[in-house]
């Protein structure tokens, strides 16, 4: 089931953009399998769920947010998964992304802990920083406007419409994100790379001056 599933994101996703490209994926997939070194789980359901999350981006289909649990049902139903954890993948998958984080958190098990950890380390750290800016570039935002502020506490609404400079997605998203780490083993991945993006902060503020 995980050949399969593996085949038909790799397919689906041959043209994504890259910050949910198969290599985000695989990075996600990944940190699973990491975490479930030291996190007793559905091990199937975690995988799978890692696979399938980024499928159908509702950014990307009119903020339609049943379309990747949808696309996803049906895919595990062909390839014969049993009704009860096709129902749990397509929960995770509606419930685990930062945005559903910020309006009413519907569903909770250990499975989206998991998974949602290890979505939530590859937008930190070093290639954390390379996918903001990635998505700042295709949006077309400036890096930094030092006369436009960061807004920490926004909406689930807001922060889908904000159109503020990439470093600020920093502070409104970014490093928020170590304090919202659901497992122990990926709370201590976070710390390094937390540090690693406070560091890269401070050098950007420091360029941005013309300091040394
Ligand atoms: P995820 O795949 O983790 O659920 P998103 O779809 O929200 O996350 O974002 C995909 C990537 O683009 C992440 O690395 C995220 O930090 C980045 N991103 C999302 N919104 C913005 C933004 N307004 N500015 C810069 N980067 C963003
Ligand atoms: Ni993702």
């Amino acid at each position: 089931m995980i050949n399969k599933t593996v085949a038909f994101v790799q397919e689906k996703l041959k043209n994504a953009e890259s910050g949910h490209d198969w290599w985000h994926i695989q990075r996600v997939w990944n940190n699973t399998k990491l975490i479930l070194e030291t996190e007793p789980a559905d091990s199937l359901v975690c995988e799978l769920t890692a696979l399938l999350h980024d499928i159908a981006d509702s950014k990307f289909h009119d903020g339609d947010e049943s379309i990747g649990p949808r696309i996803a049902g049906d895919f595990l139903q062909s390839i014969g998964l049993d009704s009860e954890r096709i129902r749990h993948v397509q929960q995770i998958i509606l419930n685990m992304s930062f945005k559903a984080s910020l309006g009413e958190v519907m569903f909770h098990s250990k499975e989206l802990e998991i998974v949602q950890d290890a979505d939530r380390l590859d937008a930190i750290g070093a290639i954390g920083i390379a996918r903001a800016f990635q998505y700042g570039g295709y949006k077309n935002r400036e890096i930094y406007n030092p006369e436009i502020p960061p807004e920490e506490n926004l909406s689930k609404e807001a922060y889908k419409q904000t159109t503020a400079p990439t470093l600020n997605h920093f502070y409104e998203k970014l490093l928020r994100l170590k304090d919202k780490m659901n497992t122990e083993a990926g709370k201590q991945i976070a710390l390094g790379r937390h540090a690693y993006m406070e560091g890269f902060l401070q050098q950007f503020y420091g360029e941005w001056k013309g300091q040394r």
